[in-house]
């Protein structure tokens, strides 16, 4: 287990309180996923779960019912895969129903296969129910069943929850603010990206494939310790870095390319994400300069606006006005800055926003708008900020210099009352900087 037993039973008793007595709330950790034939994707839990639990196998179910006194069993309820040493041989470890409890804190472990006897029992009186619905037919229907039963029961008043809502609401509120541990791993999963970057940056010359520099960067977070990448690394050499979410990553590096690089790690399950933009051959031309200088001018300014004062559209606005004046002066808009930003022209060349929410999801779901309006950055919350612009190679209406060209630049901001702080400040992004570092040599050492 990743997390220690007093941090989980913290935010559980955070959780229970919100809740309150009459509430109960269901978790699942998901299903593996096939890849290919009888081969499965690495198996990841939900977030959600995770960060209650930390219970990491797969098809797990948590009930958590506050309302629950020790002498009913408690409040957490576990339900997890049965000990099974033949599968264990093969797949790895089972926790098992006894481990659930002794090794996860749970008030009761069961086997899986005691679920549609047990739940019916910890939902029986419950006024309002958790659930997220829509992730998995059979469970819906197996619930949906289950309802009806506590409502039709004969000779007995209806024991069904009357309100269904979705647990999502309360977990990813809670998840915003971000706890002293919690920020020891994003700046820990920063720090790991930040010299996974900055070392790609030193091995890269013209003639390389994008996939050497993928291949750099996952090595580094595997040596730090990082257990996997947060998202499919992109490496966009060139027209590529005009995609936003490349992952192809077969081509190969032309002198006078632009590389877009977009990878972050994942350390003990808190995620880190990083863009860096760069000459192949360690030399911007002047066209690639001014785009260059024109993201980095936006990102720095959408740094400085991470406090208490603003929202995220406030930060968002603010990078929007400033990247479509730097369209207008570099010719690849023309009109007035508030016509342009009115109409959404700025769209053509900048079609995302300017940042996101991160933390244990690398876009973490936490809230975007709280009682109708765009939600403040508090202290103690992690984003990112990710200006970029965009030229498709095929646009005649773009100055030809411009064409084929993408930048972002993004960088991982925590907001502090003393302000904002760039946890991933290790990786450069000063053009003088960048130049000295493009192509300087990158020795890997195997100790
Ligand atoms: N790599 C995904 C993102 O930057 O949001
Ligand atoms: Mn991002
Ligand atoms: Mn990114």
């Amino acid at each position: 287990m990743r997390f220690d037993a007093q941090t989980l039973a913290a935010r559980r008793a955070r959780l229970y309180e919100q809740l309150g007595d009459g509430a109960v709330m269901i978790l699942r950790a998901g299903a593996p996923k096939m890849r290919s034939h009888d081969t499965d994707y690495r198996f990841r839990a939900h977030s959600d779960m995770v960060y209650l639990t930390g219970f990491e196998e797969p098809d797990a179910v948590a009930v958590f019912a506050p309302g629950r006194s020790a002498e009913q069993g408690g409040p957490f309820t576990l339900f997890v895969r049965p000990r099974d040493p033949k599968k264990e041989q093969w797949d790895g470890r089972r926790a098992g129903a006894e481990g659930a409890v002794d090794l996860y804190g749970a008030d009761r472990g069961y086997d899986l296969a005691q679920l549609d006897e047990e739940l019916p029992k910890l939902l029986e009186g419950a006024s309002e129910l958790h659930i997220e619905l829509g992730r998995d037919s059979a469970f819906d229907a197996k619930l949906h069943c289950l309802l009806a039963g506590l409502r039709r029961r004969r000779g007995k008043p209806p024991a069904n929850p009357s309100v269904l809502r979705d647990p999502r609401d309360l977990i990813q509120a809670m998840r915003l603010v971000k706890s002293d541990d919690e920020i020891a791993w994003l700046r820990r999963a920063s720090e790991i990206s930040a010299e996974a970057h900055t070392a790609a940056m030193r091995a890269c010359r013209p003639g390389m494939h994008e996939y050497e520099l993928q291949a750099l960067i996952e090595y580094i977070f595997a040596r730090r310790g990082a257990t996997a990448p947060s998202y499919n690394t992109i490496v966009g050499a060139g027209a590529n870095a005009t995609i936003l979410h490349y992952i192809e990553n077969r081509d190969p590096i032309a002198d006078g390319d632009i590389v877009l690089i977009d990878a972050g790690c994942e350390f003990n399950f808190y995620a880190g994400d990083i863009t860096r933009s760069f000459p192949a051959n360690g030399k911007f031309t002047p066209a690639q300069r001014d785009l260059y200088q024109a993201v980095l001018d936006a990102e720095i300014m959408g740094i400085g606006m991470c406090t208490a004062d603003n929202s995220w559209l406030d930060v968002h606005e603010a990078t929007v006005r400033s990247l479509t004046q730097a369209m207008v002066d570099m010719g690849l808009l023309s009109g007035t800055l508030d016509e342009l930003i009115e109409t959404k022209a700025y769209e053509k060349y900048y079609m995302h926003k300017t940042g996101h929410w991160i933390g244990i999801d690398v876009h973490d779901p936490n809230p975007y708008y709280a009682g109708g309006h765009a939600a403040k950055i508090p202290n103690g919350a992690v984003q990112t900020i990710e200006p970029g612009l965009y030229i498709p190679a095929d646009d005649e209406s773009a100055p030809a210099e411009l064409r084929g060209i993408g930048i972002r630049i993004e960088d991982d901001v925590l907001a502090t009352a003393a302000g904002p702080e760039v946890l991933t400040k290790a990786c450069p992004k000063a053009v003088s900087e960048i130049e000295a570092l493009v192509g300087s040599g990158y020795t890997l050492t195997l100790p």
